[in-house]
């Protein structure tokens, strides 16, 4: 078993808050992604994990145990950032066995292993050339054969996809999951990008401002976030303000049946795509105009002006509305969030 838990950590630097209060653990084999926009900690919480920073209050626990007094190299983490950090002066296969080699493992034996991690990230072909000569992608691998050549007990990946083009970056993301689930290590990757998150994550930790705002597996994220916080962060969302009475929602545009316990004011959640666009049709309740419309190849991305309020709606390119035509629109309320007005 190899589990990790954060505890309570702080961590200031030039007395500036960075992390306020993290917690979250990770289930052994289990692959986390610690989500939160750019300067939000991500990076500050893993080194403390690597034992590249010490926090200011708080554990890290793996199995149980306290690490913090243990040395980077004796923790059984290793992270790869996203610049990769490859030696540039030493071939693939010395760069991937530059760790077994300070740990003095005997030449025979390291060669062994070299030869399986460059099988493993299917670059046997470019065992003796240098970084340079490789392209993105190789280089990422090249990072990653090399940390995992010391078979860490956890793997901590900081941005690994962040520098690659994007027909490679899916490449080597399907890679890295089928890797990860073959060897079953436990392992945190941090990204800014919530479609990657979705993707590849157990479960996602969303870190917004220095603490783990919401902690949940992806579907449940992202259909029920926690607060409009993390709604928000996870894309565009339309709110509408109203009662709750005895399980109907009365809003500005009538009154609808509901499931929740929620009480009195609220703050009715309705992500773009679950807003449905029809052609003019006067029994519906919901009348707009198409104020804008955005082609983003699969699908189309509206606004509605209805009742002086600005509707999104994210629709799939099966019919097209023009700009200033008047539609309807249908609300799949099961789908809506409800928050407590004030939050
Ligand atoms: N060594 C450091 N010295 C001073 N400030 C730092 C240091 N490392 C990180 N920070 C600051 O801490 C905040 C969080 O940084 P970081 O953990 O790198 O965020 P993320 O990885 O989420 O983008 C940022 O405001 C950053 O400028
Ligand atoms: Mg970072």
């Amino acid at each position: 078993m190899f589990e990790i838990e954060i505890k309570h950590v702080l961590k200031s630097f030039d007395n500036k808050k960075v992390l306020k209060d993290i917690n979250f653990s990770v289930k052994e084999g289990e692959m986390i992604t610690l989500l939160g926009p750019s300067g939000c900690g991500k990076s500050t919480t893993l080194k403390i994990i690597a034992g590249l920073l010490m926090p200011e209050q708080g554990d890290v626990l793996f199995n149980g145990r306290s690490v913090l007094n243990i040395p980077v190299a004796k923790r059984g983490a290793v992270i790869v950032f996203q610049e990769y950090l490859l030696f540039p002066h030493m071939t693939v296969e010395d760069n991937i066995g530059f760790g077994l080699k300070m740990a003095k493992m005997p030449k025979n034996k390291r060669a062994e292993r070299v030869k399986k991690m460059l099988q493993l990230v299917q670059l046997e072909a470019c065992s003796k050339k240098l970084p340079d000569e490789l392209s993105g992608g190789q280089k990422q691998r090249v990072a990653i054969a090399r940390a995992l050549a010391i078979e860490p007990q956890v793997l901590l990946l900081d941005e690994p996809f962040s520098n690659l083009d994007i027909r490679l970056r899916e490449t080597m993301r399907s890679f890295i999951c089928e890797l990860q689930k073959k060897l079953k290590i436990t392992t945190i990757l941090v990204t800014h990008d919530k479609e990657e998150a979705l993707m590849v994550s157990d479960r996602i930790a969303v870190m917004l401002d220095g603490e783990i705002a919401q902690y949940s597996v992806p579907m449940e994220l992202y259909e029920t976030p926690i607060s409009p916080r993390v709604a928000d962060f996870l894309g565009e969302k339309n709110y509408i303000c109203g009662n709750i009475d005895n399980g109907v929602f009365y809003c500005c545009f009538g009154k609808y049946k509901v499931h929740t316990n929620k009480q009195e004011e609220v703050k009715a959640m309705i992500k773009p795509e679950d807003v449905e666009m029809m052609p003019l049709d006067h029994k519906r309740a919901i009348q707009g105009r198409v104020k804008q419309k955005r082609y983003t190849g699969d699908r189309m991305h509206y606004i509605i002006i209805s009742k002086e309020m600005e509707i999104k709606c994210i629709t799939t390119l099966k019919s097209v509305f023009e700009i200033g035509e008047e539609v309807s629109l249908d609300i799949l309320w099961d789908k809506v969030v409800f928050y407590q007005k004030n939050k």
